[in-house]
């Protein structure tokens, strides 16, 4: 941009006046070309600094390859072998059952708060399958009270919450290996709190329930 040429009026070019552009806005130009002119440089010595080109031999490196290779024990993200019941819910490649770890009252305090975080908006508190998405038109999940999913393994949850299930997206990302591990116990808690029967209380409690057998 020239100021000094371009913006002279044709009256002033047809006058011969002197340009019309002071000469503190020449030194702004000035400075502002000069600003440019190093960034450019700036940028030259970016694109040519010293670097290995894929398989480029180096006589740096007493095996002579510029290529490093993996230090031993290191693990590439996402080539990390799943192996065990603990990260993959299975024994002997189908679903097991049971737990990898003991279920304490603070993993169940866990798996009660991520419950109800990561599941409940679909599934519901109590885990009926009557959460608000599916009140807005999501597919309805079903009940974890039904039979199939009381008889169903500790593996088979864990296999839905990590690759999903029909309509349902995977929460491995959202959710990692030990707290699926907390959810499943806190889902076995709500079954039981569903279909618990007067037979499950103790004595005691049953006195307390005022002669209920
Ligand atoms: C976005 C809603 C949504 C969320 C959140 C969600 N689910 Fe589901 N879930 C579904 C739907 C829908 C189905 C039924 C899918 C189908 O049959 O296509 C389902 C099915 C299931 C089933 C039943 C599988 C079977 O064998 O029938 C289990 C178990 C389950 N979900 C566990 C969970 C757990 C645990 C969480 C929390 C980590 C969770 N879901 C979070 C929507 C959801």
């Amino acid at each position: 941009m020239f100021p000094g040429k371009s913006t002279r009026s044709a009256r002033e070019r047809s006058a011969g006046g002197p340009p019309a552009v002071p000469p503190a806005a020449r030194w702004h130009v000035l400075a502002l070309l000069l600003m440019l002119a190093t960034l450019a440089a700036c940028r030259q010595k970016m694109s040519n600094q010293p670097k290995y080109d894929p398989l480029e031999p180096s006589d740096f490196f007493a095996d002579g390859m510029s290529a490093r290779p993996r230090i031993p024990g290191t693990v590439a993200r996402g080539e990390l072998p799943l192996e065990g019941f603990l990260v993959t819910g299975k024994i002997n490649n189908a679903d097991g059952d049971g737990f990898p770890f003991a279920i304490t009252a603070q993993v169940m305090n866990r798996g009660q708060e991520r419950f109800n975080i990561y599941c409940s908006p679909c599934h519901g508190r109590r885990g009926d399958g009557n959460g608000m998405i599916p009140s807005r038109g999501l597919r309805h999940p079903p009940s974890f009270h039904t039979e199939a999913l009381r008889a169903a393994k500790t593996g088979h949850f864990f296999d839905v919450m990590t690759n999903g299930f029909g309509a349902m997206p995977p929460y491995n990302v959202q959710v990692p290996v030990n707290d699926r591990w907390a959810i499943i116990a806190y889902i076995r808690a709500l079954q039981l709190s569903q279909n618990g029967t007067v037979s499950d209380l103790s004595p005691a409690q049953r006195a307390q329930l005022g002669g209920a057998q």
